[in-house]
């Protein structure tokens, strides 16, 4: 069996920076509110019409391609995490694979939200131990500023969230002990409407205190009606205090399992790397830990929350600033929507 290893990083973010006191042009928030409850002080916006969640994640493609010193065309495998995908159908995946013109490999795309790199990363793990792939990219990328409510109401949620994408290419091999040492996936459904976005979709509101209306005699028609864009249902809910909680029980425990399944220590941590789900979340886990701000990577005062591409942007950022060196342990955690959740242990 081979093990993985990260051979090339690299992310994009778009230019369009808004700060806090840009958004209070379109609700009513303040920048003092906002830092305070999540430590987000600005966030990028991809261009409206130029920009695609695609694009964005062949823009962070092709520095991770470059750094593994490969080629789009040595690639064999794709997996691409989002949940703004440029379609409904068809995935992004495939057409990453058409704009930077590979050949005809396998494209999966995964729906796991924030815990999404974490998951595309174990499967592209498993694929290259097999030795069934030998050149994977992984990519995590979010245009969320396309589906946010940008209205009073659901400014809890707007704030939040920011655009951009990160990569890594995956590769075989044979050192001992380096590469991804472990990955621990989890979820519990239990709460799956907590955070979600109901609409478009085929619920038709099964789980929800508020059905959709529609006369009897209409059939379909559910995936998305007047009423829906009206009352707001088609933009993302979130019961944040809900999340909160969860968010600081789940990372703490999935990453002491990681840890325990190595053998290892809190100690032996070099940089955790968490999903930038919220400052306060991320400082909660590291005092649950016990770790120094050395130990922990955060950049979500300058980029928000960016879903599957968070953790991907802050790895990359984090070793171009010299903070992942050869040898080191690194420890990645997400937790989102599902909910999911999920940690990976590398040596790098
Ligand atoms: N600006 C100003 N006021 C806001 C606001 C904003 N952007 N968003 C909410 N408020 C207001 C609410 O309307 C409410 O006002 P009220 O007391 O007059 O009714 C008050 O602030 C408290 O709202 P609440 O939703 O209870 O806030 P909170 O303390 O739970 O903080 C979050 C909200 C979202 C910051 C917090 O719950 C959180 O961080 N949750 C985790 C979310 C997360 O990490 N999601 C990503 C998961 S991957």
């Amino acid at each position: 069996m081979y093990q993985s290893t990260i051979a090339g990083i690299g992310y994009y973010v778009p230019k369009n920076v808004y700060t806090n006191n840009d958004l209070t042009r379109f609700m009513d928030t303040s920048d003092e509110w906002i830092q305070e409850r999540t430590g987000i002080k600005e966030r990028r916006y991809a261009d409206r019409l130029e920009e695609t969640t695609t694009g964005m994640g062949v823009e962070a493609a092709k520095i991770a391609i470059e750094r593994a010193n490969t080629t789009a065309q040595d690639i064999d495998f794709i997996i691409f995490a989002t949940l703004s995908p440029d379609y409904y159908f068809p995935g992004c995946a495939v057409l990453l694979q058409r704009e930077m013109g590979m050949k005809e490999i396998g494209a999966l795309d995964v729906r796991n939200q924030c815990s999404g790199f974490i998951y595309a990363l174990s499967i592209a793990d498993q694929f290259i131990k097999t030795g069934m792939y030998k050149n994977i990219l992984v990519v995590g990328a979010e245009k969320q500023s396309f589906a946010i409510d940008y209205a009073t109401r659901s400014r809890n949620v707007s704030v939040i969230f920011g655009d951009g994408a990160g990569a890594v290419v995956m590769q075989p091999t044979t050192e001992p002990g380096k590469g991804i040492l472990s990955t621990h996936l989890h979820s519990d459904g239990a709460e799956a409407e907590k955070l979600a976005l109901y609409y478009p979709g085929a619920s038709a509101g099964k789980w929800l205190d508020k059905k959709p209306t529609l006369p009897e005699q209409e059939l379909g028609g559910l995936f998305m009606t007047k009423e829906m864009l009206e009352d707001g249902s088609i933009f993302p809910h979130m019961d944040g205090q809900a999340v909160f909680k969860k968010a600081v029980v789940k990372f703490p425990e999935v990453i002491h399992e990681a840890l325990s399944a190595n053998n290892l220590l809190t100690t032996d941590i070099d940089l955790l790397v968490p999903h930038q789900a919220n400052l306060r979340i991320s400082q909660f886990i590291q005092k649950n830990l016990g770790l120094r701000d050395d130990q922990v990577f955060n950049n979500i005062e300058k980029y928000g929350n960016t879903t599957a591409a968070s953790i991907p942007i802050a790895l990359s950022e984090a070793w171009e600033q010299g903070k992942v060196k050869k040898g080191d342990l690194i420890c990645l955690a997400a937790f989102g929507a599902g909910f999911t959740w999920g940690a990976a242990l590398i040596r790098w």
